[in-house]
């Protein structure tokens, strides 16, 4: 990220989920909020449409992350932490009663956030609260105070970060038995078929140049090896054929198809 300026990728993101609002009728993913924040209309959301494929990955990820979150409330869990929050809105459309959210983003991006919260007359409840760190100057451990087990939310993010700034936070999540967390990550173009590799250095080269390069790929055992040495238990792991099965019932898709995964692991 750019020092003093707000992620733009998260505003992208953002752009995505308040796109499918008009576009699939948030089929996949409802989510009001999302174009009230960007205060932006449907006509310009549809003229100005992101791709397709991508729209529709993030929201899958957030459909399945909120789905998670709803079995994890229904488990007991009260406590909500959405890591790189950028405009998620989450915690403004949280319909569960006892149950907090903390946003944790880098301050600069928060600022910016609150800032359109403010401008676009959302209302904070007062369940909400705010830490605004630096995932790879800051331990989370420093800056959050949890009661118990907490259901953490992290979409997004993995990608920007370095292998510390990731293996440090993770640790953070690893650190209380009952956590559970929700994140994507992207295998490295290494294996992919030409005409993918050639779509995702695409957008690597995008988000590099507007100073958010993409750092951290993972392969699906890596990441699963390293979630196990820390004590996650359950880990369900969804890669491009499985996500095409879960929500299009599509199995069409060969199963080692490299690209984008959903991860869900329980501490
Ligand atoms: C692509 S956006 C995703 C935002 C949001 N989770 C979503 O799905 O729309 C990436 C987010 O990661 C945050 N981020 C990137 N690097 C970070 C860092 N070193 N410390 C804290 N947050 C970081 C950005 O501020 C931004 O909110």
């Amino acid at each position: 990220m750019e020092t003093g300026q707000p992620s733009r990728t998260a505003y992208s993101a953002a752009r995505y989920r308040a796109a499918h609002q008009f576009l699939e009728l948030g089929a996949i993913f409802k989510d009001p909020l999302a174009p009230r924040i960007l205060g932006a209309s449907a006509e310009e959301l549809q003229k100005d449409a992101p791709r397709r494929a991508m729209r529709v990955f993030i929201a899958a990820r957030h459909r399945f992350a909120e789905d998670a979150l709803a079995a994890a409330v229904r488990r007991g869990i009260r406590t909500v932490v959405v890591l790189g929050a950028g405009l998620d809105t989450f915690a403004y459309r949280n319909p569960f009663d006892g149950v907090r959210v903390i946003e944790v983003d880098h301050p600069d991006t928060q600022a910016w956030k609150r800032e359109r919260l403010a401008t676009t007359g959302i209302e904070i409840p007062p369940t909400v609260s705010y830490a605004g760190v630096d995932f790879e100057k800051e331990s989370l451990a420093d800056r959050l105070e949890l009661d118990g087990p907490a259901f953490f939310v992290w979409l997004g993010v993995v990608p920007y970060l370095t292998r510390e700034g990731f293996d440090e936070t993770l640790g953070f999540v690893a650190g209380t038995p009952g956590n559970e967390v929700v994140l994507d990550y992207a295998q490295s173009p290494e294996r992919m078929s030409p005409e993918r590799r050639a779509q995702l250095e695409a957008r690597a080269e995008r988000v590099a140049r507007i100073g958010e390069p993409w750092l951290t790929y993972f392969e699906p055992a890596e990441i699963a090896g390293e979630l196990t040495g820390l004590g996650f238990t359950e880990i369900e792991d969804l890669g491009p054929a499985q996500l095409a099965a879960h929500f299009f019932g599509r199995s069409d898709v060969p199963a080692d198809t490299p690209g984008g995964h959903l991860l869900r692991a329980v501490r």
